[in-house]
Order: C-alpha cells, then structure tokens, then sequence
C-alpha cells in the first residue's frame, strides 16, 4: 500500500481554472480542428485515435489543470448534478488510475483532514496528496479489507470507475464489466454510512437488471446519468445510487 503524500499540488482545486465551471464545461473558446496526416507504421486506426485526442476539449483541459485523466470531467460533472462529494466526506475509489477521480474526490471532500479518501486499483498510482492508494485487484479475496483497514470505518461514497481490459470475446468482456460492477455493489452494500451514495460505471445493454433492483431496495434514489464528458460513441454510462438506508433483510 503506498501512504498519502506525494507533493503539495492541488489540481482541481475549487476557485483555480475551470474545475469549478458550471457543469463542468469546457471549451468556451473556439477550438481550431488538427487534422493529423498519415505517417509510416501508423494504422488507420491510431490515426483517429490521436485525432480525437488532439481535438477533445477534455484532454487539452485536463492537460491545463493538472487532472491526470479526461474522466476526472466525468466526476466533476455527476458531482455537480448530484452533489455526493461534500467537504468532510469519506470516500472510496475503485479503478482510481491514473487517479483524475481520486485527485478531484480529495479537493472537493478536503482530505485529509477533514474527508478522507482512499483509492484502489490494480495498476500503480502516482502518488496523490491528500488520498492513501491501494495496488490491489479488486477481485482478490483480500482487497476489501485492505480498503477497510484503510478507512477505518464506514465511508460516504464508494465510487467505481473500474472497467476490464477487453479481451475482444464480447461474452468474455459482458461477464467481466458486470462482474466487477456487482463486487463494487456488495463491497457498498458492507462500507456505507446511513445517506451513503454509490456511483458506478456501467454499460448500457447490460444485463444487471437484477442487481438494479437490489439497489433500488437498499437507495432511496437509483438514477442513470451520462456526463457531457462521456464520449457520445461509447455506450458508458453511470448509475447513482444515493440515501443508502441498508439492504432489507431477506426472508
Ligand atoms: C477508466 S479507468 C479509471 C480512470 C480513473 N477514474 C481516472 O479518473 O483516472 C479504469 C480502471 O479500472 C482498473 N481496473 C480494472 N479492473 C480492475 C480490478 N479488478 N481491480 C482494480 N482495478 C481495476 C483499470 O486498471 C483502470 O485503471
């Protein structure tokens, strides 16, 4: 487990650049198109793929501001439609590399110190200040507690962001993406406080039918929400679940 540390830099944080914009928007001013010519050895798709990057407005704003990653928009933007991340907040993020969420979830909760945040993913993370990182893979039997030892108790917000690498066998991948959403689920279910809130990655036409019913048991709130920062193309989108009052029991 690495600690918290790493440097007194503070991307994201409120009242510099446009992390605090409405909505999270980007991109007030014109953006001049690059057109990226062919060059040896680089297939067609890689061409677009540099394309997209040069010319989205996420990655040239998460690039001015210090966010390690585009998605951290996503989170700027699901936070300011449902208001999750209060100062003080404990927060847990699954799948935190390269560690935009994380970096914004430490700004916005004031960790440490007043919020707590702790970030877990199987790749290695820089280090963040303010946040403790976990090098674990999720599904081992012993990653949740690792995370419990971290936080020490129970915790606000459990995010998860986590997506498999895809293997290119589509039933491979489904079983995969829902499998690590419903672990993220349980892993909820045992760590939240009473008003708890749970955002995860999903992916639309998935079959987690039975599991958004569960949730819809143990939240008083279950909504779908795509950010703007989400590509329109891809079929990514979010469930928040918020006012976590327990999963009723069973007979
Ligand atoms: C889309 S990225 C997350 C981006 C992150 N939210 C950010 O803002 O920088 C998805 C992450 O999920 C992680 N992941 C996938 N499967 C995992 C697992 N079993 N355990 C932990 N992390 C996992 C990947 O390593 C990857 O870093």
């Amino acid at each position: 487990m690495a600690g918290a540390g790493g440097g007194s830099r503070r991307p994201g944080a409120r009242g510099r650049g446009a992390a605090g914009h409405a909505a999270g928007g980007v991109g007030g001013s014109r953006q001049v198109f690059v057109r990226v010519k062919t060059a040896r050895g680089r297939t067609a798709s890689s061409q677009r793929w540099l394309e997209r990057q040069l010319n989205d407005p996420f990655v040239a704003e998460s690039k001015r501001l210090g966010y390690r990653s585009r998605a951290a928009f996503k989170l700027i933007q699901l936070n300011e439609r449902f208001n999750f991340l209060r100062p003080g907040a404990r927060v847990v993020d699954l799948g935190a590399a390269p560690g935009g969420w994380t970096q914004i979830s430490v700004d916005r909760v004031g960790a440490p110190g007043r919020g707590l945040v702790v970030g877990l993913d199987i790749l290695p993370v820089e280090p963040i200040a303010g946040a403790t990182l976990i090098e674990a893979d999720f599904m081992a039997d012993d990653a949740p507690q690792q995370i419990k030892a971290a936080t020490g108790g129970l915790v606000d917000v459990v995010l998860s962001d986590m997506a498999a690498q895809t293997t290119g066998h589509p039933q491979t991948d489904h079983l995969r993406i829902v499998g690590l959403c419903e672990a993220a689920f349980e892993f909820a279910l045992e760590v939240l406080a009473p008003e708890g809130t749970f955002v995860a990655k999903v992916f639309q036409g998935g079959s987690e039918t039975a599991m958004l019913a569960r949730m819809k048991r143990a939240f008083k709130a279950v909504r779908h929400a795509k950010p703007p920062a989400s590509r329109a193309e891809s079929a990514e989108t979010y469930v928040v679940a918020t006012g976590f009052r327990g999963e009723p029991e069973t007979d």
